[in-house]
Order: C-alpha cells, then structure tokens, then sequence
C-alpha cells in the first residue's frame, strides 16, 4: 500500500527564512508604535515604577532627554501622562497653564519641532482627589460638568503644541464637546484620538501605581465600558466616530481582540489599541522568573494585536519593540 500523499503542501512556503519573509502577511513597522512617557511635578529624579519593570516617572528635566532617546529608535508618537504635585476637587492641575503636561508638552515641541507627534492623555484621575476620571456631585461622577473641565485640558494642551489630544475618561459627549472647544478657539488642526471602547478593566492596575490614580472610592463601572457587552463596545466606537474623533481606540488590547477585529471590519476610520500596564505587567513577571522568552511574547502578542486590525499600538514595550525590529 502507498502512503497517502497530500495533495497541497503548505509547508512549501516555509522551508528557509527568505521563503518565509516573502509569504508574510502582517507586518509591524515601528512607525506603528506610540510610546507613553510619565511626567512627574516637581520631581527630583528618575524614579522606577514597581509594577511595571523598566518604566519610569521623569522629572521635567528629563523629558527632552527621554524623548530624544524615543525619537532615535524611529518610534513617530509620544502619549503624555502628567502627574501633579497637589490633586484637587476639580482636577484644576490638569487645565494649569503651567501644569506638568502643558510644560512637557511645550518644551518637547519647541525642541523637537514636527518630528515627534506629541499625543497627550485627557483625564482627571491623576487630578482630582477623588481619584476618578470626572468632577463628582455628591458621590456620582456627573457627566455634563466633567464635559467642560475635559474641554478645558484638551485646550490647554492645545495651546502648549500637542498635536492629538486622547480624552480616556469615558464621559459621554466627550468628543463632540473636545472638537467644538478645539475648533472655536482656533485649534482645527489638533486631532482628537479617543479611547472609545475603554472598558473597565483589572489590567491598569499597575497603571494607578505609575499614575498614582487609583479611585478612592468605588470604581469605574458607572463609566466604563463592561468587559462583557461587545455590542455597548460598539455603540461607544460609532458615538465618538459620529462626534468627529480623528482615531478611534480599543483599550486593553490583548483580551480584546475580537472587539479590534470588529472595529477594523465596520469602521473606516484609523484603529488604536491599547496594551495596557497589566498586559506589560504579565509578560514582564513572568519573564522575570524566565519562565517565557520576553522578547518573542513581547513580539508575538504585539504582532496579534495588529493581526487584528489595529493601525498603531500603544504599548509601554514601545522602546523595547523598536529595538526588536530595528535589529
Ligand atoms: C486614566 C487612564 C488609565 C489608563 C490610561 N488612562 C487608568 C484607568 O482608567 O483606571 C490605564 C492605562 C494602563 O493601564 O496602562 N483614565
């Protein structure tokens, strides 16, 4: 009796590396990638976050130096996160003219020009002492006065040179109050990148460590998308996209495939993902104990993330994936 022979071969196009490289179908350029960069207010130096190995708080003084190094691995993109000094009611640190973002954001474009897009993070955790992402009435985190506060930081960014303002509060009306504040003072020409299908998730945990943000009392389930609902997932990516945001986000990422894959298939729009401090934090415990090759996952989950059908990644690998593709 012969042996069965296969009719088709795959395994044709796999034999040597260049065979491969031909067939490749996703690719992953680092012009994919935008790298955030925490600023801390008045600090003295660098200082390590401990959740999230390898990224570090940067006093103002550092940041031109930071940026430089992110510019030099070919990376096109910076997400600014400030961290003030004095938190308040009403977040006022985060609109400051001379807040910590603001500052940042100014002295990196007048040293880097139109070489480095600058994106900045409009929130009020890391501002308000309450620690959540809106202005509070009584104990509810009320939406339509959050509406004016976001209005004014993304203004305010604005105005120190950032080029894609990226509102992550999840406050309903958050694009279309951001765009006609933006467009009646003057700044048509800033993009609008929303977090829009940011859903509430026990994968930023280390991020509240790093950003000091963490509610001080219950969560933020009355804003955040439900880990469970794709459709409400949806309906959050079709609001913003109605309201006239520029970049649309799916945040966290790696858990999220299905719904980058969704957003990629019905919206014409450019797709952002999020890969969130606990994804970062996952690979990085675990290769900590060599227990996985950190680079290999760093790049296979990155890889996936865009095999779904995300434009650019936002990723605290950022640095470590250049290198990785620059090699
Ligand atoms: C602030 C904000 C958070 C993240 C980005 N912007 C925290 C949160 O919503 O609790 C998380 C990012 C990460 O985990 O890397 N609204």
């Amino acid at each position: 009796m012969s042996a069965p022979f296969p009719t088709r071969r795959l395994r044709r196009l796999r034999k040597n590396e260049k065979m491969r490289n031909l067939v490749q179908e996703v690719t992953f350029s680092v012009n994919d990638l935008i790298c955030p960069v925490f600023v801390q207010e008045n600090l003295k130096s660098r200082t390590f976050v401990e959740s999230m190995p390898d990224i570090q708080r940067l006093p103002l003084s550092d940041v031109t130096q930071e940026v430089q190094s992110i510019k030099d691995l070919g990376i096109p993109a910076i997400m600014l996160f400030g961290i003030p000094e004095k938190k308040d009611e009403y977040g006022t640190g985060a609109f400051a003219d001379d807040g910590i973002v603001q500052k940042a954001a100014s002295e990196i474009r007048k040293s880097f020009g139109d070489s480095m897009v600058i994106m900045s993070d409009v929130c009020l955790c890391q501002y308000t002492s309450s620690g959540h992402c809106g202005i509070l009435n009584g104990n509810i985190i009320d939406n339509d006065s959050s509406l004016m506060t976001l209005s004014r930081i993304a203004l305010s960014q604005a105005a120190s040179g950032v080029d894609i303002v990226s509102p992550s509060a999840m406050m309903d009306g958050q694009v279309k109050a951001i765009r006609n504040a933006l467009d009646e003072k003057g700044f048509s020409d800033v993009g609008i990148m929303s977090h829009s299908a940011k859903h509430r998730s026990s994968f930023y945990n280390p991020f509240r460590d790093a950003a000091d943000c963490a509610p001080q009392f219950g969560d933020r389930k009355t804003y955040q998308v439900p880990f469970t609902n794709p459709r409400e997932a949806m309906r959050e990516i079709e609001m913003d996209v109605s309201e006239g945001v520029d970049i649309v986000m799916v945040k966290p990422a790696l858990s999220y495939l299905d719904l980058i894959a969704k957003t990629r298939e019905r919206f014409n729009v450019p797709v952002s993902a999020y890969s969130v401090s606990g994804e970062y934090a996952l690979v990085k415990g675990a290769a900590k104990q060599g227990w996985i090759n950190e680079d290999e996952i760093m790049a296979e989950i990155l890889y996936s993330i865009k095999r779904a059908g995300a434009d650019m990644i936002v990723t605290y690998f950022a640095k470590k994936m250049a290198e990785y593709l620059n090699r």
